[in-house]
């Protein structure tokens, strides 16, 4: 059984090929980079549009695997930017109708999950979904994705990004900040904005950049916030846990990437006697694989839908989303 699972939710087009056993086959991305500022979802569009028929060529040849071996098509149905993820969605339905295969819509929030699940070996982990546009403290329970604590502003991805940017950096901010905070030496004092289970980033965007203003040195920015916006996804998570009497951890979402907060996390819950696990970085990341997966998942629960009923869905929330390959 191979699945060939679409993402482009947002600046990444992706391609994935993945088997039963969640054998990632083949990767093929490419990463819309806006010149200047954020994203313009047009342009990424068009870009998505220009590259994926090239990216789906390199994914079969990668996996070496023939269209007549492909058994499913997934597409990343939601939430992301509307035209990007049209762009997705029109190949998707092009090949599943082009080859006779099943359609399979997949919620981009509930891919990043199951991915890191299968890897993690975890039955049923609490998740940490930091991501650009996401920031998410996520459990199982009754048939759904429970997002029991979020970000009350932007995700801290965005945040990481615009600050960045502001900063005099390009895009992507979280990886650049990463290397920057190394070099910190004093940790600045930031808003530390906990409310219960949510976290808001918007204060820890102006104190900064009042703070570099006023001639605070880069580094020091950097690592100061990312000790305080990471303790603050940190504590909620272990708050999750807590309430949630869990023990087992998974990271997922771009931010996952990032070693400081991994420690973080895997501190917290080693601390608590549990356990963490992160995703390989190429997997944490917007990537084809977890679409394809999440679609093999749907698939042999029976999901699929006609291409007049694979409408994107911009603002489709993780906890809307049915999920009948789970039990419990
Ligand atoms: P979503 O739709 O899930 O919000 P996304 O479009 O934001 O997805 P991802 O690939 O999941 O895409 O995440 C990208 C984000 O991850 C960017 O904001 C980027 O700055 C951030 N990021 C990547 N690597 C790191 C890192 N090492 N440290 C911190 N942030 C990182
Ligand atoms: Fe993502």
């Amino acid at each position: 059984m191979v699945v060939l699972g679409i993402e482009s939710t947002a600046h990444t087009a992706s391609v994935g090929l993945v088997d039963e056993r969640a054998e990632v086959l083949a990767v093929a991305s490419d990463m819309y980079r806006p010149p200047h500022g954020g994203i313009h979802p047009r342009e990424a569009a068009n870009h998505h549009v220009e590259r994926l028929p090239e990216l789906v060529r390199h994914a079969l040849e990668q996996a070496k695997i023939r269209p007549s071996e492909v058994d499913a098509v997934a597409f990343a149905q939601g939430p992301g930017l509307g035209p990007c993820l049209r762009a997705g969605a029109t190949v998707a339905r092009m090949l599943a109708l082009a080859w006779d295969r099943p359609l399979v819509p997949v919620n981009h929030c509930v891919a990043h999950v199951e991915i890191a699940r299968i890897l993690s070996g975890l039955d049923d982990p609490l998740l940490l979904y930091a991501s650009g546009g996401n920031t998410q403290v996520i459990a199982h329970a009754r048939g759904r994705y429970r997002v029991l604590g979020e970000t009350l502003d932007i995700g801290i991805g965005n945040f990481l990004d615009k600050l960045w940017i502001e900063l005099g950096g390009t895009f992507p901010g979280g990886p650049a900040l990463e290397k920057e905070a190394l070099e910190g030496r004093e940790l600045l004092p930031l808003p530390y904005s906990v409310h219960g289970m949510d976290v808001a980033f918007s204060g820890i965007l102006t104190a900064t950049l009042a703070l570099s203003a006023k001639g605070a040195r880069r580094p020091d920015l950097a690592y100061s916030v990312e000790v305080t916006a990471y303790s603050m996804l940190t504590e909620i998570t272990e708050r999750a846990l807590a309430h949630r009497g869990r023990d087992a951890v998974v990271l997922g979402g771009g931010v996952a990437c990032n070693e400081r907060l991994r420690t973080m996390v895997r501190t917290m819950a080693e601390g608590r006697n549990g356990t963490m696990f992160a995703p390989p970085r190429a997997l944490c990341v917007d990537n084809g694989a977890m679409i394809a997966w999440t679609g093999h998942l749907a698939h042999e629960a029976g999901v699929s839908v006609p291409v007049e009923g694979s409408a994107v869905e911009p603002r489709q929330r993780t906890d809307l989303v049915p999920t009948p390959w789970r039990t419990g």
